[in-house]
């Protein structure tokens, strides 16, 4: 059996295709850039509509693969800009009208979880979700996802590239700013947890104050920052996972990239006997593979569903 799962909750529209064992046959995106910082919502739905039939031949053409081997269409119903869910959910349902096929609407935060846990043949992990807008620790508990612990305010991400922006840094910041405190050293910032919570906003204005302040260099910045959010999410975390007895953290989203970051989770979860698992770059971003295979676990469960932005994904 093979699934074609399509993305396009954001800037990025992407085709993928798996098998029911998880294998992936292709797996191609396309995204929207602009010189701008941030995302015009309508242009973007132009992008989607322009690169769409080119995505899909090409994933097509990579798996080596025709509709006809093609059982499922997954795509992501939410959450996500809505214009953006729209254009994909137009997409899904013009081929599945096309080529016959059942529709099969899934959680684009689930499927970042499932691709991530297939990928490392899991059992049954802690998850630490922490992408621009999202970040959240989740376990699957009684046939629910749960989340334990989530930011209060900004996802990590959001908050770096916020950060980014006011120390002159290009857009999206995480990659320089881990550059740059590689040569910082430590200095008090606000270190935020509430309960199994964490909020970031405070430690973006005291960080802004410094710098304009020019009391700190922009690498003892970037690595307090690192320091502190890291060392908060490792903490709430570890509770979690005492909690929760888990002996498997996986790491998705895209500051999952951070290398200091994997290096204390690694460390953390080695005290505890636990192992520490992260996912390959090109499945860490939004694609289409992840939505393929979270459609081929959900096919019966789910069908068409339309869009749901703000479809959290312990209301799956
Ligand atoms: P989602 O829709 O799942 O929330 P997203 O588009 O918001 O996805 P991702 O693509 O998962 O986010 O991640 C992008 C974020 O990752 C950006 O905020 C970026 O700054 C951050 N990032 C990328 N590389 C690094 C790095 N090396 N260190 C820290 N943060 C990083
Ligand atoms: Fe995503």
């Amino acid at each position: 059996m093979n699934i074609l799962g399509i993305e396009s909750t954001a800037h990025t529209f992407g085709v993928g295709i798996v098998t029911d064992t998880g294998k992936i046959l292709s797996n191609v995106t396309d995204s929207y850039t602009s010189d701008a910082a941030g995302m015009i919502p309508d242009k973007v739905v132009v992008h989607h509509n322009t690169v769409a039939e080119k995505v899909l031949l090409n994933a097509l053409d990579n798996a080596k693969v025709d509709w006809n081997d093609v059982d499922f269409i997954a795509y992501s119903a939410g959450p996500g800009l809505d214009p953006c869910l729209w254009a994909g959910y137009h997409k899904a349902k013009e081929w599945a009208q096309k080529y016959r096929k059942t529709l099969i609407g899934v959680n684009h935060c689930a499927a970042h979880l499932s691709i991530g846990k297939v990928y490392n043949a899991l059992q049954n992990p802690c998850y630490l979700y922490v992408s621009g807008v999202n970040t959240q620790i989740i376990v699957f508990e009684d046939g629910k996802y749960r989340v334990l612990g989530e930011t209060l305010d900004i996802g990590l991400g959001n908050m770096l590239d916020k950060f980014g922006r006011i120390i002159g840094l290009g857009f999206p910041a995480g990659p320089e700013l881990e550059k740059l405190a590689k040569n910082g050293t430590y200095v008090e910032l606000p270190y935020v947890v509430k309960g199994m919570d964490v909020s970031f906003s405070g430690i973006l204005t005291r960080a802004q104050q410094l710098f304009e302040q020019k009391k700190m260099t922009k690498e003892d910045l970037c690595f307090s920052v690192q320091e502190t959010c890291f060392a908060m999410l490792t903490e709430v975390v570890e509770r979690a996972m005492a909690h929760t007895g888990k002996k498997e953290l996986l790491l998705v989203g895209g500051v999952g990239a951070n290398k200091r970051f994997c290096e204390m989770l690694n460390i953390m979860c080695k005290e505890r006997g636990a192992t520490f698992y992260k996912v390959p770059m090109d499945l860490a971003g939004d694609q289409g593979a992840m939505i393929a295979w979270e459609g081929f676990l959900r096919k019966d469960e789910s069908g068409d569903i339309e869009v749901r932005p703000h479809w959290r994904v312990d209301d799956i």
